[in-house]
């Protein structure tokens, strides 16, 4: 935003503006902008204190240990579990909010039919109203975080406030978050301002609650002024407003006007026994597997090959000045969804929790330890839910609850993590080699498909439909179309997004640059009793290996009426045994579900028919016809 605009809302609200003294600046704070904006938003908050953070491992241990005390967070075993806790949400406020999630640009149709849009001045009016007063009793945290290895020329920076311990000591694992950024911000530098309250002031001897929160939820983006305002939710994607709400809504508009990408995506390195090295950014949405297959292990048949973690939800994309694409992973930590995580699904997830970790909404051991669905194949005999109950198998059983809440969460370093990329904090980024498009759909999407070209792979990515998960609040398991898997995040018109992404194309391939490939895959494809027939996992390296092959121009492939497709001899099956049979169940194209799907593709596009680029209706026409043949 232009700094000059800094919280231009908040603040002509200011009743009492409180003296810089009270605001305990410490010295090494040099930006006036600054200053005068956390002034502002304390004079309208009326917090009883200020703390600014700086990023130290003292203070992570001080304010942990508070929310211990506060009942917010209980220390596990640290025999078990080191330096690592666990916080137990209210009932109410376990995901993101999409309905509560506005995009007030000062056009609505600049935020497009498929964002919530309010008149900015009205927001900023009821924001005003929700925020005047909300930390009283409380702290606000003052906390400075890089997007991106600090000082990288593909990271920004931010500033959050926020009235939440909680939010900042998740900031502190998922951000580079501390004094250094104020070093890098000097007297003027440019950040986004975020601010966030829990939406639950305290008057005066009023005890607190563990997770305090409000009824009334309102996450909201200003996208030309670069602002982020978050009320009433403690949770996630809500509140660390690095994630979503900067890293992925605000940075998709500053991506569009300053010619780069903002992305929903895993970015992973694959490394051949040759030593050959490529890089696939892949977009899959939420609680689709994201983190899986960002820290895949080579299953048997490809002795020798490495995949490396870069990121695991978010990657920010730039051309390079030889035409490539540049992605840097902008976190710092993964925010990871833990049912499902084991052993087999994910060990190198699992061996990143071992310490330092704060998990939500999981399920508490009698040894001081954490549990959910999936971790071990037999559940222990009693544990403590995630609501704080008492469970045992029997009971579950009996009544189908779950010890932890489906979206029940991880927060790690991402440097603990043994698959970790030697460039994953690398300031310019890898360039990519491919992009991966993935949607949860048991019928009608093929195992794999390969664009002919960037724009068909633009209409892959753009047409894709999930099945919804319950990182979202809202009804589970049914098929919405997720563009990018961004539609809860992209910050403009859907459509401005797709011409965005062709222009880009077009640009770089004007340069003489070679584009990665695009490929759209489906993992999640049942048989008739409703069993997932890909085996997924680590297997999920025997379509990367495709991919590759193709890549290098090896592979072979068959022409399909939605992109190239390989045959089951085109797959390595070494140490596997998915016969031909299963392929063909999952890969397989019936005609007549396609035509049902190109009904859905329609239905998109009418919805975004104002601004929807031409080229993809071209697209359409040709799958239309291929169909026909
Ligand atoms: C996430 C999400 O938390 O996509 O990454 O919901
Ligand atoms: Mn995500």
């Amino acid at each position: 935003m232009t700094q000059a605009n800094l919280g231009a809302a908040a603040l002509n609200a200011a009743s009492s503006i409180p003296a810089a003294a009270s605001l305990h600046v410490p010295s090494y704070v040099r930006h006036r902008g600054l200053i005068d904006w956390v002034t502002r938003i304390a004079a309208l908050t009326e917090p009883d204190n200020i703390v600014w953070c700086d990023g130290s491992q003292e203070e992570y241990d001080r304010f942990c240990e508070q929310m211990v005390a506060q009942g917010t967070m209980k220390r596990l075993n640290p025999a078990k579990r080191p330096n690592s806790f666990l916080a137990l949400s209210d009932p109410s406020d376990v995901a993101r909010v999409e309905d509560r999630t506005f995009i007030c640009s000062e056009k609505r149709e600049d935020a497009g039919p498929t964002n919530h849009w309010v008149d900015p001045a009205e927001m900023r009016g009821t924001l005003e109203g929700l925020f005047r007063g909300s930390m009283r009793g409380r702290t606000l945290y003052v906390v400075p975080f890089s997007m991106g290895p600090l000082g990288s020329p593909i990271a920004h920076i931010g500033v959050e406030l926020s009235d939440s311990p909680y939010v900042a000591v998740n900031m502190r694992i998922m951000t580079r978050m501390g004094r250094k950024v104020f070093d890098v911000l000097g007297e003027d530098g440019e950040f986004v301002p975020c601010v966030h309250s829990v939406g639950k002031p305290l008057a005066a001897g009023e005890t607190d609650v563990a997770w305090p929160c409000n009824p009334t939820k309102y996450i909201v983006h200003f996208p030309e002024t670069r602002e982020i305002w978050s009320f009433g939710s403690g949770y996630g994607g809500n509140a660390l407003l690095g994630k979503k709400c900067f890293a992925l809504r605000i940075a998709s508009t500053m991506g569009r006007d300053e010619g780069w990408l903002a992305e929903h995506m895993l970015i992973l390195g694959v490394t051949s026994p040759e030593g050959r090295k490529y890089h696939v950014a892949a977009a899959f949405p939420s609680a689709c597997g994201k983190t899986n297959f960002a820290m895949l292990i080579p299953p048997k048949g490809f002795n020798g090959w490495r995949v490396t973690t870069i990121g695991d939800d978010i990657a920010w994309i730039k051309p390079g000045k030889d035409g490539r694409l540049y992605a840097i992973n902008p976190e710092a930590g993964y925010f990871g969804v833990a049912p499902g995580t084991s052993e087999k699904t994910n060990p190198n997830a699992l061996a990143t929790l071992g310490k330092n970790v704060i998990f939500t909404n999981v399920a508490l051991t009698d040894d001081g330890d954490v549990w959910w669905e999936g971790l071990t194949a037999t559940p222990p005999a009693h544990l403590i839910d995630w609501q704080g109950q008492d469970w045992t198998p029997e009971r579950a059983k009996e009544t189908g609850r779950k010890a932890a809440h489906p979206n029940s969460r991880f927060t790690a370093p991402a440097a603990q993590c043994p698959s970790i990329d030697a460039d994953w904090e690398n300031p310019a980024g890898v360039a990519i080699d491919a992009f991966i498009f993935g949607g949860r759909r048991s019928t009608t999407v093929p195992l794999v498909t390969e664009a002919r070209d960037w724009t068909e792979g633009v209409y892959m990515a753009a047409t894709m439909g999930s099945e919804t998960t319950a990182a979202a609040a809202g009804q589970q398991g049914v098929v919405r179309r997720d563009p990018f898997a961004m539609l809860p995040f992209c910050g403009f018109n859907m459509s401005d997004y797709f011409q965005h992404w062709l222009s880009l194309g077009e640009k770089l391939a004007a340069s003489g640059a070679k584009l990665p490939k695009i490929y759209c895959v489906n993992w999640f494809r049942k048989d008739a009793d409703g069993r997932f027939v890909w085996p997924g996992f680590g297997e999920n390296m025997r379509v990367l290996g495709w991919m590759l092959s193709r890549i290098e121009g090896k592979g072979q492939g068959v022409e399909n009426a939605f992109g190239v497709t390989p045959r089951y001899e085109d797959l390595n099956w070494e140490g596997v045994s998915f016969t031909p049979a299963q392929f063909e169940q999952v890969t397989s194209m019936d005609p007549k579900a396609w035509r049902e799907e190109l009904a859905l593709h329609d239905a998109l596009f009418d919805t975004l028919r104002d601004r929807l680029p031409k080229a993809l209706l071209g697209v359409r026409a040709k799958i239309e016809k291929r169909l026909a043949d």
